[in-house]
């Protein structure tokens, strides 16, 4: 019998694309993966620290695998990612162990194979991050591919930099090798990932910036979508706007980060642009690319944010009308500058201004949705829709959802689907692509 293993993600996509490679490493090791820890003989959590409860969240989830281990006592707990680098000592109290930090994964296997109980640490934020460790990719068409580990940006709220430590930018042919391979693999839709994928280069000798590596990855045979996050406003060239608006792969889609719309809260964040400087790229952006959807971040209460400051944001919202925002409450992270700061939004402050925020900006892409409806769209088809019958669900090159007729021979199918009914995340059809196809002939 095979060993099990069983991998838990949360955070961003960087999280996403770890989780495949500690994958990659137990299937390396003999392992297969399992769907629930209780079949597990190493049950890892791939954690996020960037906001308070889901760090809270792996605490509660390490007491229940622990209670797991009364049936199973020797299964192996590891806690991988962002909480592993900044609370290993609490973990270890929790009786975790193996605790390996997102810098540290070609250690994993050793720390494995050690199996040491009583907890192996495996941390540091100094060291590069390791090239060629393996990968059990979750998804054949999307494919995650690292250009820049770490943040050297140090916003005044955010934990990410004490977490994944300094910038690192991967080789411009280790970038391209694994683009490749995955392409070779049957990937379709390829997502370049960084905090700053702006700051690409900088720290590697030469001139190969982020918008040369995107020219790079559109030049890989067979690549139909290329996509990137994150995008950061102050250090987004007119060179980017142009090579994305130029290369036939590069998605109409960009993640912009917002965070707040008062010049004043931008600059206690520390993120080095104004509310202006930021319209400015939207526009450029928008003019630049046709039919580009662009989404954010934002975050309310940050510390001192007053009522009128609030209302900035509200009225950059808008004025902007993103297609979609990732909104969050401001939550203090422990050693950040933010942290210190004062006074403090109180919660149901903090509450209030979020669902205002919540509620006009779902207003907003539900109508930017409904004015495309009509239009068509080409779709990769992935997998069948849970939901109804006969349908299947796949993601615009504008990265919205489109559910509709059809069956699992399209699954990896770029097909063309007009849309019929708008939704806050995109579209539903009863046109089938063929009868749509039929249609435009
Ligand atoms: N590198 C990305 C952000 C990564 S973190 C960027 O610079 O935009 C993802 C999002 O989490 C951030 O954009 C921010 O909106 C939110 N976030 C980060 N720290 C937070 C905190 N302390 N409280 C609440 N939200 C936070
Ligand atoms: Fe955090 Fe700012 Fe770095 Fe983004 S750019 S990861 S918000 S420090
Ligand atoms: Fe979370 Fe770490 Fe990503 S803190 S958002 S998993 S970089």
């Amino acid at each position: 019998m095979p060993l099990h293993y069983w991998i838990e993600t949360s955070g961003c996509q960087m999280n996403e694309r770890d989780s495949e490679t500690l994958a990659g490493i137990c299937e390396a090791l003999g392992m297969r993966p399992c769907a629930v820890p209780e079949q597990a003989d190493v049950a890892i959590l791939n954690t996020c620290a960037v906001r308070e409860k889901p760090q809270q969240r792996v605490v509660s989830r390490l007491g229940d695998l622990n209670k797991l281990r009364t049936d199973r006592p020797g299964m192996i707990l590891v806690v991988a990612g962002c909480v592993a680098q900044i609370a290993a000592e609490e973990l270890a109290e929790r009786h975790a162990d193996i605790i390996v930090g997102p810098r540290c994964y070609d250690e994993f296997e050793q720390a494995l194979r050690e199996q040491l109980p009583g907890g192996v640490m495996v941390e540091g934020d100094a060291r590069p991050v390791a090239e060629g460790l393996p990968v059990a990719r979750n998804d054949t068409l999307k494919a995650f591919v690292n250009i820049i580990y770490g943040c050297n940006n140090y916003c005044s709220y955010c934990i990410v930099p004490y977490a994944r430590g300094r910038e690192q930018s991967r080789l411009p042919e280790d970038i391209v090798a694994e683009i490749e391979q995955v392409v070779c693999a049957g990937a379709r839709d390829v997502t370049l990932l960084g905090q700053n994928v702006n700051s690409y280069g900088q720290d590697l000798p030469g001139d190969t910036d982020f918008p040369a590596i995107l020219r790079m990855a559109d030049a890989v045979e067979g690549l139909d979508r290329l996509r990137f996050t994150t995008s950061h406003p102050k250090d987004m060239t007119p060179d980017l706007i142009q090579t994305m608006a130029e290369l036939p792969s590069a998605c109409e889609h960009l993640h912009l980060p917002i965070q707040a719309g008062a010049d004043h809260v931008l600059k206690v964040m520390g993120r080095g642009y104004t509310y202006e400087h930021f319209r400015s790229l939207v526009q450029a952006a928008r003019e630049a690319i046709p039919g580009l959807a662009i989404t954010t971040d934002v975050m309310v209460g940050f510390p001192g944010e007053s009522k009128a400051e609030f209302d900035q944001t509200l009225r950059a919202f808008e004025e902007l009308r993103f297609d979609q925002a990732f909104m969050f409450k401001y939550n203090d992270r422990p050693g950040t500058r933010a942290e210190k700061m004062n006074p403090k939004t109180p919660n149901d402050e903090k509450q209030r201004r979020l669902l205002a925020l919540v509620a006009l900006q779902n207003e907003i892409a539900r109508d930017i949705n409904r004015d495309l409806v009509g239009q068509s769209f080409e779709v990769l088809v992935e997998e069948r829709d849970h939901k109804s019958a006969g349908y299947m669900r796949g993601r615009t090159r504008t990265n919205k959802r489109m559910i509709f007729p059809g069956d699992d021979s399209m699954i990896g199918e770029m097909v063309t689907v007009r849309a019929d009914e708008a939704f806050l995340w995109g579209f539903t059809t009863k046109h089938s692509p063929r009868e749509d196809a039929d249609a435009e002939a």
